[in-house]
């Protein structure tokens, strides 16, 4: 929260965190599962190390909050390590998007080179069932942040991996894709809003992954998106939203799509 700090050092200090609490000095791939997504962790291979986020540099944060959840690290059946991270900071908790990209920037420090985001969020489309995953096949920031700091000027062409998207492909045919639109919440959008976010090319709303996936890309990761559709957005369903109904809907459709991601690990 220092300006003054390095969160660069923040994350390599992150690192060595996780080195010497996992005994593994490298991973291969880091993966942030959101609402819906969780039980991937334990499809994906062989867990060897279970972390408290708060035994990790700069995950614990200096508020109220009590839980922050842990990391793992997984030995795939291929022999590659994956670091699953299961704290993730949102934009909306108010503690700055150095927090937000830090798992990002720590992924990054322990080798990953490719960063798998999850999330559950709000569809646009009206033929997307609640309960079905996309992927993100690119992102529209509505945040009016960014994780780069100072004169930064990255590209962002083909932010989330066209190569990554054809081997989930390869995995589920059926996947459609979609541009995410992050908003920062907590809220959900209005009506209008949802309407906008269509009208600017949108199909998918959600709190999270864009300025992660911005933070991963200035860290030279590759990056796969994919986000649960746990209910259509405001005004393109009926019904009122409730976090209620987006935990339920997340709950049902994690066996299947947990297991679709383990699938797609397996295939990289
Ligand atoms: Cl409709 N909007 C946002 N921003 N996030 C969500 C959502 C909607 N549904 C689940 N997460």
């Amino acid at each position: 929260d220092d300006p003054a700090a390095d969160p660069f050092a923040i994350a390599a200090a992150a690192a060595s965190d996780i080195a010497e609490k996992t005994g593994v000095e490298r991973h291969d791939i880091a993966l942030t599962l959101g609402s819906g997504w969780a039980k991937a962790a334990d499809l994906i291979g062989e867990t060897t190390a279970t972390i408290p986020a708060t035994e990790i540099t700069g995950f614990s944060r200096p508020a109220l909050e009590g839980h922050v959840g842990s990391l793992r690290s997984v030995l795939l059946p291929n022999g590659k390590r994956a670091l699953i991270i299961g704290a993730r900071t949102h934009y909306y908790e108010g503690h700055g998007v150095r927090r937000v990209v830090h798992s990002v920037r720590t992924a990054a420090a322990t080798g990953a080179t490719t960063m798998i985001l999850t999330n559950g969020a709000g569809g646009i489309r009206e033929s997307w069932k609640p309960g079905s995953p996309v992927l993100i096949s690119d992102h529209i920031n509505l945040t009016a942040d960014s994780p780069l700091e100072g004169a930064t000027f990255i590209d962002l062409t083909d932010l989330y991996s066209s190569r990554l998207r054809d081997v989930a492909k390869g995995i589920d045919p059926s996947l459609d894709e979609g541009v995410y639109v992050q908003f920062r919440g907590p809220h959900y959008e209005t009506p209008a809003e949802v309407q906008m976010a269509k009208t600017i090319g949108g199909h998918i709303v959600g709190m999270s992954t864009a300025l992660e996936a911005i933070a991963a890309r200035q860290a030279g990761m590759e990056v796969l998106g994919l986000s649960l559709i746990t209910n259509l957005a405001a005004g393109i369903q009926t019904t009122p939203l409730s976090h209620q109904e987006v935990i339920e809907a997340g709950r049902e459709a994690e066996p299947v799509i947990s297991k679709l991601l383990a699938e797609i690990v397996g295939a990289l």
